[in-house]
């Protein structure tokens, strides 16, 4: 059988799925531009009828991401369909996913269908698909639930019409490795035609199992892998595709399949995906936490300073890692900055070369020792803004165990510089209250993150923030060696992507000029 294994990325689809996470178009493109970087053989954009957001982000990244093929999903209907081929017709490899459920449980409750229907419905809207493109892939949803006699009927229809991929969810995560390989090798080994389509996986982790059921399929008979980065997604999120790609990688040995990824990208991706939507990966989380290649122990320090394969069994550079601690401080010039930012894969244009370098200046003289953690976390924060309509220009706080915290802040809002002032039941609630005076935005604190980038006393804060304005959610972030101040950025880089997409009719009428108690100090 084939060794090689497709990966088919839905970091855009199920992982925006994820509980609060919502991308604008701009930070889907940066995503699927890196997807593409890293080698995926698919990307699901989205699922083009459920908004028109989705519909122009799936269509933009359709007419400018090259190599992969781009995906986007539609149910088993005409109308599905048509709405995903419009946004798709653009791509190099258009790629159509129609799905429907096939298990009892979703078939009587949800779909009010019997199997003779739904196999009929398969057949309908994979044939419909293929008149637009030969790139239609079909998912039985909750297919790992369903019955196995019928699923290989439900596999063979799907063929039949026309399916050059399908792909076999476990759609709730309930799945155990031996039951689903088993349920694999049954579809490979029972239905007929499958030499004619590639077989797929697509697992959720509700039980923590969705590497090891991926895994279990491989060996039975799939050949590609359905998943997201950092394993971000409804509930318990999707498998994560890092941890399958290295698995194969590193177990070569056991599996004896190979993907096409540069696995070298795989540390950029995972940390553009965790700062554009917000969600923070912990420390310990496979591959990519900060943790995995931290020895803490003497022993092993010892051992691995000997010969780092006694407690590591991959190496970091092979994920893109760098592990060069201190690299440049308050005496580094732009030279060295620059050089350092194209070690690491940076390629800034002059203006945000220029910006970026205010910032490093600006933290070294607030931080001894500036890592490469650092310049990353940094960078990033520079190069992925959205205009900048309000700017922060100082704050001073108040605060103590006896005393009503108060902040007084000053941001710049269209040449000119507001200050309010507020209090609060904390130090960074007055900063936000006072925030919100300015801006007349009204807002609702959904969700407040604080991380440290690296370790250490001055260690740089890293502060993500979800604001919903007007039923929409906009995630924010700000970094700073002052955890107040990073709240500040945070909450106004919100404030600023919400202005951008809702417009700028959202802002209050008293930062436009004639509200009260606001005080304009330079015009
Ligand atoms: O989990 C699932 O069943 C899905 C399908 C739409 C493939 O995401
Ligand atoms: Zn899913």
């Amino acid at each position: 059988m084939n060794d090689r294994v497709y990966i088919f990325d839905t970091t855009l689809r199920d992982g925006e799925q994820s509980p609060g996470v919502s991308l604008n178009t701009q930070e889907k493109l940066d995503i699927a531009q890196q997807l593409a970087r890293l080698g995926v053989d698919v990307i699901e954009a989205g699922f083009p009828i459920t908004s028109k957001g989705d519909f122009e982000a799936v269509k933009a990244i359709a007419e400018t991401v090259k190599g992969p093929a781009i995906c986007g999903l539609a149910r088993a209907s005409e109308k599905d369909i048509d709405r995903a081929w419009e946004a798709l017709q653009g791509a190099e490899y258009p790629c159509i996913h129609t799905f429907i459920a096939t298990s009892d449980i979703h078939l009587k409750y949800k779909l009010k269908m019997t199997r003779e229907e739904v196999l009929e419905a398969i057949a309908k809207a994979v044939s419909y698909a293929r008149r637009f493109t030969d790139y239609v892939e079909y998912s039985p949803e909750d297919g790992s639930r369903t019955d196995t006699d019928f699923i290989c009927r439900v596999v063979e229809t799907a063929i039949k019409a026309g399916a050059r991929v399908v792909n076999i969810p476990d759609t709730v995560g309930y799945a155990t490795p031996e039951e689903f390989g088993a349920f694999i090798a049954n579809i490979t080994n029972r239905v007929p035609n499958i030499d004619q389509a590639i077989l797929s996986v697509h697992c959720h982790n509700d039980l923590g199992l969705a590497v090891a059921n991926t895994l279990a399929a491989l060996r039975n008979g799939a050949r590609q892998v359905e998943g997201t980065i950092n394993g971000i997604g409804e509930r318990a999120g999707n498998v994560a595709l890092e941890e399958v790609i290295m698995t194969l990688r590193t177990r070569k040995d056991i599996y004896g399949l190979r993907t096409n990824i540069n696995t070298e990208e795989i540390y950029r991706t995972s940390r553009l995906v965790s700062t554009m939507t917000g969600m923070a990966t912990s420390g310990n989380k496979p591959i990519v936490g900060k943790n995995v290649f931290v020895h803490e122990s003497g022993i092993h320090q010892d051992g691995v300073l000997k010969e780092r394969t006694t407690y590591e069994i991959m190496n970091p550079a092979t994920i893109g890692l760098t592990i060069n601690n201190i690299v440049l401080g308050k005496h580094s010039g732009r030279h060295a900055f620059k050089e350092r930012l194209a070690e690491l894969g940076f390629t800034l244009s002059e203006e945000e070369l220029n910006k970026a370098f205010v910032r490093f200046k600006d933290l070294a003289d607030r931080k001894k020792e500036i890592t490469d953690r650092d310049l990353e976390a940094l960078v990033e924060d520079q190069i992925r803004r959205v205009p900048e309509k309000f700017q922060l220009e100082h704050m001073h706080i108040s605060s103590g165990n006896r005393v009503v915290p108060t902040a007084t802040v000053g941001i710049r809002f269209n040449e000119q510089l507001v200050e309010e002032a507020a209090c609060g039941d904390g130090p960074i609630d007055a900063v936000f209250k006072a925030i919100d005076k300015i801006t007349g935005i009204s807002v609702c604190l959904k969700h407040y993150a604080l991380n440290a980038v690296t370790g250490g006393k001055d260690a740089m804060g890293e502060v993500v923030v979800r604001l919903a304005v007007k039923d929409k959610v906009f995630v924010g972030r700000g970094l700073s060696v002052d955890v107040i101040e990073a709240s500040a950025r945070a909450y106004i880089n919100a404030l600023n992507k919400a202005v951008f997409d809702l417009g700028e009719d959202i802002i209050g009428e008293a930062v436009n000029g004639n509200g009260n108690g606001i005080r304009v100090l330079v015009e």
